[in-house]
């Protein structure tokens, strides 16, 4: 990065610099971007951090990051964790490089996989594998055993995302272990974020090899699910467009390689991040039992006494949405995003950058700023998100889906999955934590709470 920064020597870094090493004092290979955190608390919106011999820029000022959101001076950056998923997810959507043709082909060919008309039909799938989560919560209660919650949430997102979009079943709730796909994304996911703790990646070679595996495994997974659906038809799911859409524009169509990169990639992006956020909101809403009877009181008058809530009903869980926001702003579950100058410009003017110069946008910290959230940031809050709450705040102060043209496409997709399980869970539980549990959250490039169990209890009639 300091090739880009003209005045870097303004951007202030911690004091305790080691030679050859940079600043590494206290950090933790196992939690980068909690490290990151610690160092921004210190060091203030931006600031600069020195891994071997590269030197890092890190941004979180609302007003630094408003500027960054500038589309016509910035654009995503590949780099340092995206980058390093490059060799599984190549140019698939998330990884792909701004200027390279498939991206564009893939958005457009895959936007309208993510319309109102497509959100509906997937609607009973997802209304479905919720069921299965609810029959297997139903029988822990009935046992007296706590839940696994990120272990749950995964099987139901995975499952959710598979189901709807490739017309998959991984039968992760009829296993006991996490289904191999998981445990090979997973490798991935912690090597690419290793990666960034080592001056050489020869320093990784035996994890090199294991990653190797599994890759290789998830390739395999995804060529059989695509060879099944050649053999036979789908319904016009994500997989049917990737297969026979043609651009609009162009006539073309994805290449056998690209769809390879594109299954990968909504199979691991479509799941990881929600099935955090769900597991943040639980965490919260076993905490804060005032807020859980609220969001339930709210279903119970939504809803009603329907079995099966229908699309329709689920936009309409305003305050459940809000508790979902407000995770999110507390632990935004893709954590980071990186930022590229398109041209020599001064960010917020005040730091110049020359065209190709990047950043990290620390959205966590972003989201505790002071000066867009005020001195309580901290504080568990979903009135935050009140519509008029919302109106008083600057723009560009909430990001957990990242910025501009390369913001999630699957936003929408996340949210209605989202909030749909809550509704449906605080509908049916009561959630008790483990007296002694203290929040901890592990890290893989995604966040997640770590060790969250909870106690299934039913809920106090409320009428
Ligand atoms: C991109 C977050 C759910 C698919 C992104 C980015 C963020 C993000 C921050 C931008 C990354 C960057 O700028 O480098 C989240 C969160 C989710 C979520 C927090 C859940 C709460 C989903 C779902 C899908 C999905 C459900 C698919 C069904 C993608 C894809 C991209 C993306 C394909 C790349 C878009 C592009 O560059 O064109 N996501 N995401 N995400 N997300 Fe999500």
């Amino acid at each position: 990065a300091e090739q880009g920064w003209p005045e870097l020597h303004r951007i202030p870094h911690p004091p305790r610099r080691i030679p050859l090493l940079g600043d590494v004092l206290g950090a933790n290979r196992a939690t980068p971007l909690q490290d990151s955190l610690r160092f921004a608390r210190q060091l203030g919106p931006i600031y600069r951090r020195k891994a071997f011999n590269r030197e890092f820029v890190f941004v979180w000022g609302a007003d630094l990051v408003a500027d960054l959101a500038d589309e016509s001076r910035f654009a995503k950056h590949v780099g340092l964790g995206v980058a390093n998923l490059r060799p599984v997810a190549g140019d698939g959507l998330f990884t792909a490089y701004n200027h390279e043709p498939n991206w564009q082909l893939a958005h457009d060919v895959l936007a309208p996989g993510f319309s109102r008309e497509a959100m509906a039909a997937y609607h009973p799938m997802m209304l479905d594998v919720a069921g299965r989560l609810t029959d297997h919560w139903d029988r822990e209660r009935a046992a007296g055993r706590a839940v696994d919650v990120p272990g749950d949430m995964t099987k139901l997102t995975l499952e959710t995302i598979s189901r709807t979009g490739f017309g998959h079943d991984f039968g992760s709730f009829e296993r006991d272990r996490p289904h191999p796909f998981i445990s090979a994304m997973v490798g991935t996911l912690t090597y690419a974020q290793r990666l960034n703790s080592v001056p050489f990646p020869a320093l990784l070679r035996r994890a090199a090899q294991r990653n190797e595996a599994d890759i290789a495994y998830l390739n395999r997974t995804v060529d059989d699910l695509v060879r099944a659906r050649r053999a036979a038809s789908g319904d016009g799911d994500l997989l049917d467009r990737m297969l026979e859409t043609a651009h609009p524009g162009t006539g073309e169509r994805l290449s056998p390689e690209n769809v390879r990169r594109q299954v990968i990639t909504f199979l691991v992006a479509g799941h990881e991040t929600t099935s955090g956020a769900l597991s943040f909101a639980l965490y919260y809403l076993a905490r804060h039992p005032e807020i859980a009877a609220r969001a339930r009181a709210e279903v119970d008058r939504v809803w009603g006494d329907t079995a099966a809530p229908g699309y329709e009903q689920v936009a309409k869980l305003r305050y459940v949405r809000r508790i979902l926001d407000e995770s999110l702003r507390l632990w935004p579950t893709a954590p980071a995003f990186a930022r590229e100058a398109l041209e020599d410009t001064v960010l917020a003017g005040r730091h110049p950058m020359l065209r190709g110069a990047w950043t990290l946008v620390l959205t966590p910290m972003l989201h505790r700023d002071p000066a867009a959230w005020g001195a309580d940031a901290e504080r568990f809050d979903p009135d935050r998100f009140d519509p008029k709450a919302v109106r008083s705040r600057p723009a560009h102060t909430f990001k957990p889906f990242g910025t501009g043209a390369r913001a999630c496409i699957g936003r929408q997709f996340a949210l209605h999955e989202a909030t749909l399980v809550l509704g449906l869970l605080l509908r049916r539980y009561a959630f008790v934590p483990d007296p002694g549990y203290r929040l901890r959250v592990t890290e893989r490039l995604t966040l997640m709470p770590d060790a969250l169990r909870l106690h299934l209890e039913r809920p106090e009639v409320t009428a």
